[in-house]
């Protein structure tokens, strides 16, 4: 299953659970709370498994985060690429419930050795695409340490104050805000603590790029989301009369960091204009924004564009860097519209 929204439709900063994007690699688990046991293993003093009432009995904390595919906005690369064709709707924005995974670590005793932990989901299937695996895998992902100690990363339970739908990662899930989708583990039941980097199949050929290191490309993967200004209106193609006030409206996101501008240009990257951001930018959580339009009097074709900087000084790319191979596509993407004769 792979659905999302239609972008077009961004109106407030929370995303309702039933407009949330969903991308699953295989059939989803049929799982209970009842019967859920997560295992905790490897480089661990006191390994041993939590049930879903000793997990909600822990302190918990809420954390406003999106989560974005990390090939949101696929279908609009040239030349086509292979892939689930994404329009921009592969995002969501949600208010999440749970446990910090650094307490579980903590509870059982990390190794000085340890380097990565790796998150299991219940969901498996056989691969189909090339390269196969070597036959049925489970959905995993690990991250290094260092990450998986912040203490934003949840066992999370509750998306918009509700338990998770089953097409979330009922009963639990990871939560790694400002990270792309993939690392956020749905129907977790296996945290497994390594003291090597993980090589499975959604780490190595899936979800990688190529990092030059020393003049050699090397395959990474994927991780934190960078920064991010997308148009939801006009939507590209619309019908605009002549002389008229226009407001173009949108949201941005900058991973692990808030965003600290938005500028829009409506000729085509000639001209740049101060957006205004709605609300107060806060790192994980997309910023909804607007700029205020008076359309040519002219009738003609007009590219929009619209660019985020964060509050790290990081500015959204003009093109697209090839060695991102399918994923993180954030370059600047023209809107195209009409500006007609009023009617
Ligand atoms: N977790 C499991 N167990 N199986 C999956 O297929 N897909 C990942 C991630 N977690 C996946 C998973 C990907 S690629 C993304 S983008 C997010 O879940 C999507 O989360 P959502 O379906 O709740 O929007």
């Amino acid at each position: 299953v792979n659905l999302e929204f239609p972008f077009s439709t961004v109106d407030r900063f929370i995303t309702p659970v039933p407009r949330f994007f969903v991308r699953n690699h295989f059939p989803q688990p049929e799982m209970e709370a009842s019967s859920w046991r997560l295992s905790i293993e490897g480089e661990v003093e006191h390994p041993g498994e939590l049930d879903y009432e000793a997990l909600l009995a822990l302190p918990a904390r809420e954390v406003a985060s999106l989560i974005e595919c990390a090939g949101n906005g696929r279908s609009l690369l040239q030349p086509a690429v292979k892939g689930v064709p994404w329009g921009m709707g592969a995002v969501g924005n949600a208010v999440w419930t749970g446990v910090p995974l650094r307490d579980v670590l903590e509870r059982a005793g990390v190794r000085p050795g340890a380097a990565e932990v790796v998150l299991q989901g219940a969901d498996a299937g056989a691969v189909t695409q090339e390269p196969e695996t070597p036959g049925v895998i489970h959905y995993a992902r690990s991250l290094p340490l260092a990450e998986a100690l912040r203490p934003e990363v949840l066992l999370a339970y509750r998306m918009n104050g509700d338990p998770l739908r089953p097409e979330h990662g009922y009963p639990v899930r990871a939560l790694v805000p400002g990270w792309y989708g993939m690392a956020s583990v749905k129907w977790l039941t296996r945290v497994l603590v390594t003291d090597r980097p993980f090589q499975g199949y959604f780490q190595t050929f899936d979800y990688t790029r190529w990092e030059r290191d020393n003049g050699l490309p090397t395959l990474v993967p994927l991780g934190e989301i960078p920064v991010k200004a997308a148009i939801s209106r006009p939507a590209a193609g619309e019908r605009l009369p002549a002389g008229r006030d226009c407001r173009i409206e949108g949201a941005a996101w900058a991973g692990t960091a808030a965003v600290a501008r938005v500028e829009v240009s409506t000729d085509g990257g000639q001209i740049w204009s101060a957006a205004r951001l709605l609300g107060e930018p806060a790192p994980y959580t997309w910023c909804l924004w607007e700029y205020a339009w008076q359309l040519p009097t002219h009738p003609g074709p007009c590219a929009l564009l619209a660019r985020a900087t964060d509050a790290r000084g990081r500015v959204q790319p003009m093109h697209r860097d090839p060695d991102r191979n399918t994923y993180m596509i954030n370059h600047v993407i023209p809107v195209k519209v009409e500006v007609v004769n009023g009617e």
